[in-house]
């Protein structure tokens, strides 16, 4: 059983450095440019189908390539993320979705393509032993009743169960990633004590991403607003050391006085290619996020630990 002195207390480094200067974002230019630009970093939305149906997802909102008819076969997926690899430098993917876990025997063959492979699931599917270089990010978005009024009735049930049959030995990293929003921020404590006795080894706190000009009972009007749940999640680090992966720097990032800072220059657009199916082939929407965002809003996890990570005007020494 883990508790609050588990010995995991820093972001893992998911994400390898990059070297020289890296393109901002081009949308579906992105692969077809020429030179290429590089990457080190891509995601990829494996299938456009999911077996729920959550009220905040960004991937199924109008505007984005999500259609699941005809979608790309499993062979002429690994081809093209095999020339993309070699097109701009990949070196780190993360496999998501859809429900990427829908085609896992898929994902299996194309770990190899990568040095560092995440797979992001609903945790609704039973995990496989892809060995120890994996990492799942399983989401959960607060206790029972909090996650499944976001991810459908006895869906937290049906993840616990996922996570009490990973077996002993199991070689990939477990994690989970719960998307913070203004209706689940007060409530997501029990979600903490509910995981620390189970096979989970750490948990990172994302932030609701709006669309443009949202308002809603999720969304926060405002980054000031926003800055409550932030102070959440900094009580939680304090009370439940090594177990929230996300680190003191990103958090403090995300405060009013830096946040646009860093979404003005979105270190996410400049590391890491998006890669969304629409039929037969790939292509790259605005952002990993798709095309109608609010990114002066934007609470990304991946934004602000990158942001840690490679230089920018968030680093001068008056911020
Ligand atoms: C789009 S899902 C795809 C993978 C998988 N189906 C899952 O749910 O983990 C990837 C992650 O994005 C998160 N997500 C979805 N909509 C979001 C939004 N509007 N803002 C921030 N995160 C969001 C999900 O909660 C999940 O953790
Ligand atoms: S499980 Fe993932 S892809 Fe499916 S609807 Fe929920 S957040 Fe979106
Ligand atoms: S929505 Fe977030 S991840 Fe997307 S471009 Fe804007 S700041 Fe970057």
């Amino acid at each position: 059983m883990k508790n609050a002195t588990a010995s995991i207390s820093a972001e893992p480094e998911w994400i390898p450095a990059p070297s020289g200067p890296l393109p901002v974002s081009l949308g579906a230019r992105r692969l077809t440019m020429e030179p290429p630009p590089s990457y080190p970093s891509a995601m990829v939305n494996v299938t456009n189908r999911c077996n729920l149906a959550c009220e905040h997802c960004f991937v199924f909102r109008d505007g984005n390539p999500n259609d699941h008819e005809g979608e790309m076969k499993p062979e002429r997926i690994l081809e093209e993320l095999r020339r993309l690899r070699d097109r701009h430098g990949l070196r780190r993917m993360m496999w998501m979705g859809g429900e990427p876990m829908l085609r896992w025997r898929m994902i299996e063959r194309g770990l190899e393509l990568f040095e560092h492979n995440t797979i992001t699931t609903n945790g609704t599917i039973p995990l496989k032993d892809f060995g120890p270089d994996l990492i799942y990010v399983i989401s959960l978005d607060g206790p029972r009743e909090v996650n499944d009024a976001v991810r459908g009735k006895g869906v937290f049930d049906q993840v616990m169960k996922t996570v009490a049959a990973i077996p002993d030995g199991f070689q990939p990293t477990v994690t989970v990633q719960c998307v913070m929003h203004r209706q689940n921020q007060d409530l997501v404590e029990e979600l903490v004590r509910d995981l620390l006795p189970t096979k989970v080894q750490g948990m990172t706190f994302g932030f609701y991403v709006p669309r443009l000009g949202e308002v809603s009972e999720r969304a926060w009007e405002t980054n000031e607003e926003r800055e409550k749940a932030i102070d959440i999640v900094f009580d939680l680090k304090s009370r439940y050391p090594g177990f929230i992966w996300n680190s003191t720097r990103s958090l403090d990032l995300m405060r009013p006085a830096t946040a646009k800072l860093v979404t003005d220059h979105c270190p996410i657009l400049q590391t890491t290619l998006p890669l969304y199916i629409e039929g037969d082939e790939f292509t790259t929407p605005f952002c990993c996020y798709g095309n109608d965002v609010d990114c002066d809003r934007c609470g990304s996890w991946g934004v602000f630990s990158t942001a840690t990570k490679i230089p920018g005007p968030w680093d001068s020494p008056d911020i």
